[in-house]
């Protein structure tokens, strides 16, 4: 093997984890980020390019001889990126990670990633898809469930597309919002209604050539602004891994029931797939079952996944892309490692941008991650929600988190919060 040139597609947490472990690796000869931030321009070059500007990217690769792609979000690839590389000449030879935009309308599409589960037998939430021609069955379907009343958008929402509702009348006339008004623009044009789950949440990822597949070490995420998972829904506050409440058994549930018919299920169904699957999960009783899937690693759920993983990344992501991960054993630090996430004040509604960062110039193990962050003149400005996920390991979650609070407490901006409680439910 060769050295390589690596493009990332993002610009946020993810990224810069994606970013610093390429950065370590011995086959790495030159990593570019599109469009990046403050973190990965201090370990790579960052092009000032949109991550769905397919044309634009297409120059940018030939020009920087890349010879791997990493992508981060989900909307490049629900768009048809991969399609896009296999399709041009001068793009083919070059592997993408992440899947085709067949593969990817399981997390651009909740109706097909149910019909999907149903026809493989994976446990999930009984469901019903309905359109505008269809909201009177729908009325039905919800007379004949209990509440809570799950509703989802069936498109991409920005994660706001699910609704969860006590009242009968209440989940109707939302029934009837989202499908006649378009209260999600079109992704809710579809809406799948759901039953509803009660148990605790946790992210399992999986890198898979097609055929072979790695799982990765499981997380939880903090996905509420507020302390003791109250308030508005975010892209993520935090997270933790390994997870103290999958133990063996459940874990061998999860593989056996969920993630092996996941990846056998994309081979029967001849849908190609390299790429990360993340499979949101819920655990009821001692039974996980599927809430979602994700075409793409979680944020911020990567800044603790990536730094366990002790491979080398870039032998890791080409062997998935030759289809030789069953060439590769995973390695993993056994300890326990806490990600924090400070955001901007107001973040997940209005926020102000532009605030100088002080206090980045940390001197210990733990890992300040970028999420939305500018290099302006020298200086790191806040450019996101979500500004900075602050990493640290420990023997357990609780030193881990400690010592990332630490951080945190050095570093400060203009409305910086941080959720003061990661991991403490565990
Ligand atoms: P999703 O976008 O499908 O991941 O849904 C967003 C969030 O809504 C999930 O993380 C869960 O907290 C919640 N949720 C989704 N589906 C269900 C369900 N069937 N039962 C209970 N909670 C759900
Ligand atoms: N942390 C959840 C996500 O990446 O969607």
């Amino acid at each position: 093997m060769k050295k390589i040139n690596i493009l990332i597609l993002g610009s946020g947490g993810r990224e810069h984890t994606f970013c610093w472990k390429f950065a370590q690796s011995k086959w790495t000869n030159r990593i570019f980020v599109a469009p990046g931030n403050a973190g990965t321009a201090d370990l790579a070059t960052n092009l000032d390019i949109a991550v769905n500007d397919f044309e634009t990217l297409k120059r940018a690769v030939i020009e920087n001889k890349i010879d791997l792609l990493v992508v981060g979000p989900e909307d490049p690839l629900v768009k048809g990126i991969h399609d896009f590389f296999l399709e041009d000449p001068l793009l083919k030879e070059i592997p993408v990670i992440g899947p085709q935009k067949h593969a990817a309308t399981l997390e651009g599409s909740k109706e097909f990633a149910k019909a999907f589960m149903s026809r493989h037998n994976i446990p999930t939430a009984q469901y019903g898809g309905f359109t505008a021609e269809s909201i009177d069955e729908g009325y039905v379907f919800l007379e004949k469930m209990k509440a809570p009343y799950v509703l989802k958008a069936d498109g991409l929402a920005a994660g706001k597309g699910v609704l969860i509702i006590n009242d009968l009348q209440e989940a109707k006339d939302e029934l009837a919002k989202m499908l006649l008004e378009q209260k999600f623009g079109a992704a809710s044009s579809k809406v799948v209604i759901e039953e509803f789950l009660s148990g605790i949440e946790l992210s399992c990822f999986v890198l898979t050539d097609g055929t072979h597949y790695l799982s990765f070490p499981m997380a939880k995420d903090y996905k509420r602004i507020g302390e003791g998972d109250t308030g508005l829904n975010t892209g993520g506050m935090g997270a933790v891994s390994p997870v103290p409440f999958a133990d063996q058994k459940f874990y061998e549930a999860i593989q056996e029931n969920i993630v092996k018919p996941t990846i056998d299920g994309l081979k029967k169904d001849d849908i190609p797939y390299v790429g990360f699957v993340f499979i949101g999960l819920i655990r009821v009783g001692d039974t996980p079952y599927v809430i979602e899937y994700n075409v793409r690693m979680g944020d911020p759920e990567t800044q603790v996944v990536l730094p366990r993983i002790k491979n080398d990344l870039v032998e890791l992501l080409m062997a998935t892309a030759q289809g030789k991960l069953s060439d590769i054993i995973l390695e993993l630090d056994p300890r326990s490692a806490t990600t924090v996430v400070s955001v901007s004040g107001g973040y997940p509604e209005a926020y102000e941008k532009g605030k100088k960062i002080s206090g980045l110039d940390t001197h210990s193990e733990s890992i300040v991650f970028h999420a939305g962050t500018h290099l302006n003149q020298g200086e790191v400005l806040t450019n996101g929600g979500r500004v900075l996920a602050v990493t640290s390991f420990g023997e357990s979650h609780k030193e881990a988190v400690e010592k990332s609070y630490e951080i945190l407490n050095g570093i400060n901006y203009e409305g910086m919060y941080y959720r003061k409680d990661i991991g403490f439910d565990l």
